[in-house]
């Protein structure tokens, strides 16, 4: 299995701290934040890796990872998005690189406390289809949220204004290589981007879509609120406990 990191977009969420680099450049807490997605896939045995960027900063990445070398055993490659076509336009660049294989792909700003490892694991084992990651959240309007019926996804709506569940769809995403046929069928959403949401539709109208929930902690960190909170989660993951700060009351 491929592992394939989407790190592109302006991160207009987050300006001006993106006005001179790319969002997932950013520190969280001690590390460039595409560290963290690095590890996930590593941790999970996977090692061949493409990260789609995009921007004015793309050749920082390279200035920062280079080969990967300090990763350790790692096939580091990189692909350049033109514009802001959304999550599964970023996708659409790795079809080369999946070369018809099974993928996993990660948001780049999505920062987890456990291990993927053994949904992986399941993906490897599943014949064909697509597998998420959901994690119960109380904001699930943020986010693409599944709609369940006796443990089954039945349909996923892109944050919805009355959430049918609190069951977030991750950032982190297993495909088979039918993925980039159901991308070449998308149209533009109403904020003008291939959404992610209708490839994953695309696999529940198959009933090919499974999933596993995530354990631990999970956040993305695209918003100045979730930058902080992803901040505040790995320094306490690190002992740092940050609003306790003698004399000063917070
Ligand atoms: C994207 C996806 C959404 C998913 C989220 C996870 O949202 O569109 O379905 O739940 O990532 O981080 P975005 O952060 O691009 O608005």
């Amino acid at each position: 299995m491929r592992g394939i990191i989407l790190a592109g977009g302006t991160g207009s969420r987050l300006f001006p701290l993106t006005k001179v680099t790319n969002k997932h450049l950013l520190p969280v807490y001690n590390q460039p934040m595409i560290y963290y997605p690095i590890r996930a896939l590593l941790d999970a045995g996977i090692d061949e890796l493409l990260i789609v960027t995009g921007g004015n900063n793309a050749g920082d990445f390279l200035r920062l990872l280079g080969s990967g070398r300090e990763f350790g055993s790692i096939h580091l490659n990189y692909t350049y998005q033109e514009g802001e076509g959304g999550i599964a336009d970023a996708l659409r660049l790795a079809e080369h690189f999946a070369d018809g294989e099974k993928i996993c792909v990660i948001l780049g700003d999505n920062i987890i406390d456990g291990s993927i490892r053994a949904a992986a694991d399941d993906f490897r084992n599943q014949d064909h289809g697509a597998r998420l990651l959901l994690k119960e959240v109380h904001d699930a309007e943020r986010f693409g949220v599944a709609e369940m019926q006796d443990g089954r996804i039945i349909g996923i709506e892109e944050k919805p204004s009355n959430p049918k569940s609190p069951y977030a769809v991750t950032g982190i995403y297993f495909y088979d290589n039918s993925v980039f046929d159901k991308i070449k069928t998308l149209k533009p959403s109403k904020r003008n981007e291939l959404e992610i949401t209708d490839v994953n539709n695309g696999y529940i109208a198959e009933g090919s879509l499974t999933y596993s929930f995530l354990d631990g902690w999970w956040t993305d960190a695209g918003t100045f609120e979730s930058l902080a909170r992803a901040n505040r989660l790995v320094a306490a993951k690190h002992g740092l406990i940050l609003d306790q700060e003698p004399g000063i009351k917070l």
